[in-house]
């Protein structure tokens, strides 16, 4: 590991983090860690724990045993909006949008959720994220995908430190999942921390700077993009899933 590396900021920090439901274990006794200045990528087959963590991390699910620090302050005990107050910003896999609201409301809502007035702007922001001429529409009338960068652009109106993105690229084409992908790199280039959740593994593996891969609610690998590749147990538990020909089966 380079020195740069080794000198990154940790703006999260996960540990030893566990929740169970109905006594079955969606997460045992999870790490994970998230820099600024990288693009963090979390996989794992359906049903791994990915949502419940970002439940967990978000406040939205208090975990049975474990401690989630974000920035300096440990924030287990503490409720969503004050998680989102410390600079902590999520989207959902099923969106989380007022529906009847415009896109452009949609984002006026976080805006108006700051502490501090900046020069941000609804429009601005919409724009960041690539939507030019839908500003307007009400989002319930949106396709998926832009609604899903109508709910980033409203993470990224409190200025957060912390970014966690649920499956942001299903609905999107693939010039939209190439775009996305780049105001990821360009979000983590701005010293934020950016965690992807995400089933696209050609986009993870080209963008994300480390990987941690959750299978059955533990964590089986941690590791750069070649070295997650190249891990015969990832590949066993998920990667070779995707890889075999489908006349396989
Ligand atoms: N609120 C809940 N109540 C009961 N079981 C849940 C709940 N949320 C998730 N689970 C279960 O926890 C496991 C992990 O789910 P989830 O975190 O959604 O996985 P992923 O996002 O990786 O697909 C699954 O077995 C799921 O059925
Ligand atoms: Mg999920």
């Amino acid at each position: 590991m380079s020195l740069a590396e080794s000198t990154l900021e940790t703006v999260l920090s996960i540990s030893d983090v566990s929740v169970t439901f109905g006594g079955v274990a969606a997460l045992n006794s999870v790490a994970l860690d998230v820099c600024r200045g990288e693009v963090t990528g979390l996989i794992g087959p359906n049903g791994a724990g990915k949502t419940t963590l970002f439940n967990v991390i978000s406040g939205l699910q208090e975990p049975d045993r474990g401690t989630v620090l974000l920035k300096s302050t440990y924030v287990t005990k503490l409720g969503p909006h004050r998680r989102a107050r410390l600079g902590l910003a999520r989207t959902f896999q099923r969106l989380e949008l007022f529906g009847s609201m415009s896109a452009r409301e949609n984002v006026q809502v976080g805006i108006d959720a700051r502490r501090e007035i900046g020069d941000l702007t609804a429009q601005g922001l919409l724009h960041r994220v690539g939507i030019t001429s839908d500003a307007d529409r009400q989002v319930s009338t949106l396709p998926t995908g832009e609604a899903r960068l109508v709910e980033l652009a409203r993470a990224l109106a409190i200025d957060p430190a912390l970014i966690l993105l649920d499956e942001p690229c299903s609905g999107l084409d693939d010039n939209e999942t190439q775009l996305l992908g780049e105001l990821l790199r360009e979000l983590a280039n701005e010293q934020r921390g950016v965690l992807l959740v995400e089933h696209d593994m050609e986009l993870v593996l080209r963008i994300c700077d480390r990987i941690f891969v959750l299978d059955f609610g533990e964590i089986i690998a941690v590791g750069t993009p070649q070295e997650i590749r190249e891990n015969p147990v990832v590949q066993a538990a998920y990667l070779g899933t995707i890889a075999e020909p489908e006349d396989d089966a």
